[in-house]
């Protein structure tokens, strides 16, 4: 396998435009809620957001922390908390943190609510901007602590609108802001992150590539991972032997039987985007 990193970047027109957007929006909000993937922690976080948010209130929400580790989450939780950065691990499919969001929020917000107070406003929502890569979960995010649906601020064009403001309950409402990358990836190792978790349009990654980078970094944490998911035997094997070989296993062919290693290599990313191969954080805390 080539060593070398694939070059990744993707930052269509309309993530400029959503940029701008965004920009003009901050002027309306008290705090900035920063949604990331718990399994690629760093990479997930768009280094703009600190220029755009420069100096309001922080919230992070580690989301998919279904799909990731419980104690890694843990450690990132500290990690940000040592920082004194709110910051809350979270499944936005379910409601089950939705007042430990709230708390967050008004804890990250605690000057502006005494502020307010002083002047006599009392029980103002705290209006919060909901920012994220794409793929994340903002709608998700949005839908599930809104109790209702949503339509998608669009990754895409077509789809990209005026942001829109969505009560979640008395105390916060929310502004829905479309999946926002940035124009250039500095470490390769970033943009390849990105799109194991499915934040880069599949139509400019070579999977099969991709799928080979997963493989030698799941063989580093957990060994056993593919084993146990497609009863195989990886030991000793390069990542493309592997393909190979749970392509036979699972009888993914094609004419003359030999193994669709394109199509497996596919089929394997699926499953890791899915949690099929486990929890699984790809960034830990150094
Ligand atoms: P976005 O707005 O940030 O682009 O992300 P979106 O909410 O569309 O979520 C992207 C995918 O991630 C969706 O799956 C969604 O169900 C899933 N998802 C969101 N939050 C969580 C979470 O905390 N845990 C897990 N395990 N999955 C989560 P999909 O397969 O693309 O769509 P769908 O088939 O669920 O509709």
């Amino acid at each position: 396998m080539n060593d070398n990193k694939p070059i990744i970047n993707w930052y269509p027109g309309h993530m400029a435009k959503a940029r701008r957007l965004m920009q003009e929006d901050m002027k309306l909000i008290d705090l900035v809620i920063e949604i990331v993937d718990a399994r690629i922690v760093r990479s997930s976080r768009n280094p703009e957001i600190d220029k755009l948010a420069g100096q309001k209130s922080r919230l992070i929400l580690l989301n998919k922390s279904d799909l990731s580790e419980d104690s890694e989450n843990q450690r990132w939780i500290r990690y940000f908390a040592e920082q004194n950065i709110g910051v809350v691990a979270l499944d936005a499919r379910t409601r089950t943190q939705m007042k430990k969001v709230v708390a967050a929020a008004q804890e990250a917000c605690k000057e502006k609510i005494e502020r307010d107070k002083r002047r006599g406003i009392l029980n103002r929502p705290i209006r919060a901007m909901v920012v994220g890569i794409p793929n994340v979960g903002k709608s998700t995010f949005i839908n599930s602590f809104s109790n209702k649906t949503v339509a998608k601020t669009g990754n895409k064009p077509g789809v990209t609108k005026g942001n829109q403001w969505i009560r979640v309950d008395n105390k916060l409402e929310l502004l829905d802001t479309p999946g926002l990358l940035w124009p250039k990836f500095e470490d390769p190792v970033v943009g390849m992150h990105l799109a194991y978790i499915g934040s880069i349009n599949d139509d400019i990654i070579n999977k099969e590539e991709l799928c080979m980078h997963l493989i030698e970094e799941l063989l580093v944490r957990f060994p056993h991972a593919l084993d146990q998911r497609y009863e195989v035997n990886c030991e000793g094997k390069k990542p493309h032997e592997i393909i190979e070989m749970i392509a036979i296993k699972k009888s993914c062919l094609i004419k003359g039987g030999e193994p669709d290693v394109k199509r497996m290599a596919n089929m394997i990313l699926d499953d890791y985007r899915a949690g099929r191969l486990g929890k699984i954080s790809i960034e830990v805390v150094e």
